[in-house]
């Protein structure tokens, strides 16, 4: 037996619906926000992701698929989407025409993490970008784009926390204070804690080790350090928040775990989650653009929702729903009969009529239950007699009652019966 691979899950038929569900909703509100999509590839130079995300983050580190292929390039699959937007964004010249970009984009990706609930070596996210304005206006309007994906999709008790953790030069400053600060535990604090000391002290603010939180519990705030820019913007942004009634937590620790960000940081939390309990996340990304060597910066802000884990969260709120049933089955009790069955087939395929048939040469007998394990609303019946009398029985599935009409009068009555279920 070969299973799939630790932290990778099929989707299946009976999932289906709900993904499209979700997608749909996708669709609909990015265009409602004005956002196009974009896709990049599945797999980047690893170079893209090293100058992103940043060397000493977790991703980087010790989650990233990277190999090299045949031709001796160091090659990643993609653990996040932001980086190859960036990336695709400078090499196709986009923002030669545009001053701002509004895209967005969904898809596979892969990150080496202890798989767990919500934690998947291969999972999907959506995300979107605001390309090109520093104002904290861009901020709130990337916001309401996700709040308004959360709100349509039906989740419910969800927490949004903000934060920012200002412009670089209050961030160096601010992180020089806390190095000073850890130190004097730097002997009580985990393992990991002490590690990120060393490599990347902000992150020490999001831990969730029990010895941390005690010592984090006192240590600076970044507010305290913030210059009059990074003040303004987070100011601004609050407000702007507040003008149009978004609730936020307002959530001094939050830092995320990407090294992009500048200023504005955000995330959605769901206690369905448990141990994972971001179900999206996001911010600004003021300097991602110089890092990749462009030539001038460009401001940014986006963020992704992670689609498995919204699918845990609807699934607890019971949403189910309904997967299509094909609307015809056509039976018929003899080989022969099968020119008449593909023939009757692709006329009704060709109206748009969801249509199946039996391919394993059953028993009359055995095609009807099949039909009724599919659930359709008419079987076709083709027995001696209809053939030789161009007739054709039609069984409706509800009423299990059949009739048998003239041909071309039972093709009528199902196609019908088609646009009156779409009126429905
Ligand atoms: P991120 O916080 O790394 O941000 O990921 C966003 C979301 O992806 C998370 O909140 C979570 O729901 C989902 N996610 C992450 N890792 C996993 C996993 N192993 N299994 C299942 N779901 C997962 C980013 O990726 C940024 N690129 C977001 C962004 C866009 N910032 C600015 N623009």
């Amino acid at each position: 037996m070969i299973n799939a691979v630790r932290g990778t899950k099929d989707i299946l038929p009976s999932e289906i619906p709900l993904w499209y569900f979700v997608e749909k909703t996708l669709h609909n509100v990015s265009n409602l926000f004005g956002f196009k999509e974009i896709r990049t590839p599945i797999f980047e130079r690893t170079e893209v992701f090293l100058r992103s995300i940043g060397s000493e983050t977790d991703i980087v580190n010790k989650e990233m698929y990277t190999f090299l292929d045949r031709g001796g390039d160091s090659i990643t699959l993609r653990p996040e989407m932001t980086a190859s937007v960036v990336r695709a964004i400078i090499q196709n010249n986009l923002l030669a025409e545009n001053s701002i970009l509004r895209l967005w984009y969904y898809g596979p990706l892969f990150r080496y993490e202890r798989p767990q609930k919500g934690r998947l070596r291969q999972f999907h996210q959506y995300g979107a970008e605001l390309i090109g304005s520093p104002e904290p206006e861009a901020d709130v309007e990337i916001i309401l784009l996700a709040k308004e994906i959360v709100e349509r999709l039906g989740i419910l008790n969800y927490k949004l926390l903000l934060n920012s953790i200002g412009n670089r030069t209050s961030r160096q400053r601010y992180k020089q204070e806390l190095i000073s600060y850890f130190e004097k535990y730097a002997n009580s604090l985990s393992n990991d804690s002490q590690e990120r000391l060393r490599k990347n002290p902000l992150r020490i603010l999001d831990s969730k080790d029990e010895r941390d939180l005690e010592i984090i519990k006192n240590c600076p705030k970044i507010y305290d350090y913030f210059d009059k820019e990074s003040l303004e913007h987070y100011n601004k942004t609050k407000e702007l928040l507040a003008l149009n009634h978004i609730e936020f937590q307002e959530t001094p620790h939050l830092v995320r775990g990407l090294d992009y960000y500048t200023h504005t940081v955000f995330e959605f939390q769901s206690p369905i989650l448990g141990a994972q309990d971001s179900f999206g996340g996001g911010g600004r990304y003021n300097e991602l653009f110089t890092e990749f060597g462009f030539k001038k910066e460009v401001a940014a802000t986006g963020f992704a929702l992670g689609i498995e884990r919204i699918l845990l969260i609807l699934e607890s709120q019971q949403k189910t729903l309904p997967n299509g049933s094909p609307l015809v089955y056509i039976a018929f009790n003899k080989p022969e009969f099968i020119s008449k069955v593909f023939e009757t087939a692709y006329f009704l395929r060709k109206h748009d009529i969801p249509t199946l048939f039996d391919v394993q040469k059953k028993s009359l007998k055995a095609q009807m239950k099949e039909a009724n394990k599919y659930g359709v609303k008419f079987v076709i019946i083709f027995g001696d007699d209809e053939i030789n009398n161009n007739t054709i029985t039609i069984k409706d599935m509800k009423k299990s009652e059949q009739t048998t009409y003239p041909f071309e009068k039972g093709i009528e009555i199902i196609l019908n019966s088609k646009s009156a279920n779409e009126d429905n």
